[in-house]
């Protein structure tokens, strides 16, 4: 099945947009953004072919929402492994539903597919080779946190980001391309490589 209907299928009633007040009060107090949007399936298809993928990668999104990168990325690749991280509960349970679907129906090609619940500036990174986020309302004090944090994963090769960084020691900007978001056409999408 064409990934964009399969996507289209498996979220037919999960929407990343249908949460609580308190829910993004939570997102607030570990001062990032609660602001939703998603990247486009057709963009998603469109970076996973310029980041050109393979068996020994393993994808990380944080701040997954309801998981549909990581579950495109494991129906049209066949990764090590593909990982989503979300903060906010009842994004981090429709995900799961998708990832259910998924399996249940044979979509995946990546075996290892999963979706943890929390901050991702706690979570548990190692092994991940490509991180991507679409942190376009994440403060920059966090977006270098996060780049700081995540040169200290030395398997990550690539980290591509909504939001430029400022000039840091640990990340430099190697290509800025231009991906349909829910909210914007063509925006800019930066892809940086660890120094
Ligand atoms: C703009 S949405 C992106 C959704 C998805 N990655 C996509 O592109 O379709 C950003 C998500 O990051 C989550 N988020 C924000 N801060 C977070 C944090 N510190 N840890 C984990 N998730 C976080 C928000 O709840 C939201 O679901």
């Amino acid at each position: 099945m064409d990934p964009r209907r399969a996507i289209r299928t498996l979220y037919r009633d999960l929407d990343g947009y249908d949460v609580t007040d308190e829910e993004e009060e939570i997102v607030l107090r570990h001062r990032s953004s609660p602001l939703y949007g998603e990247i486009t399936p057709g963009a998603v298809a469109r970076l996973l072919e310029y980041l050109q993928l393979g068996p020994e990668d393993a994808l990380y999104d944080l701040g997954s929402g309801v998981g549909k990168v990581v579950v495109q990325a494991a129906m049209t690749h066949e990764l090590r492994a593909a990982v989503g991280v979300e903060l906010v509960e009842r994004r981090f349970t429709m995900a799961q539903e998708a990832l259910r679907r998924a399996r249940g129906r044979g979509f995946l090609k990546t075996k290892d597919v999963r979706f943890l619940r929390g901050d991702f500036m706690r979570a548990d990174l190692n092994g991940a080779t490509v991180v991507y986020t679409c942190s376009t309302a994440f403060p920059v004090p966090l977006m270098l946190r996060m780049a700081q944090r995540l040169y200290r994963y030395p398997s990550i090769r690539c980290l591509v980001t909504v939001q430029d960084l400022d000039d840091n020691p640990w990340f430099y900007e190697d290509d800025v391309l231009r991906l349909d978001m829910t909210w914007r056409r063509r925006a800019r999408v930066y892809v940086y490589r660890p120094t």
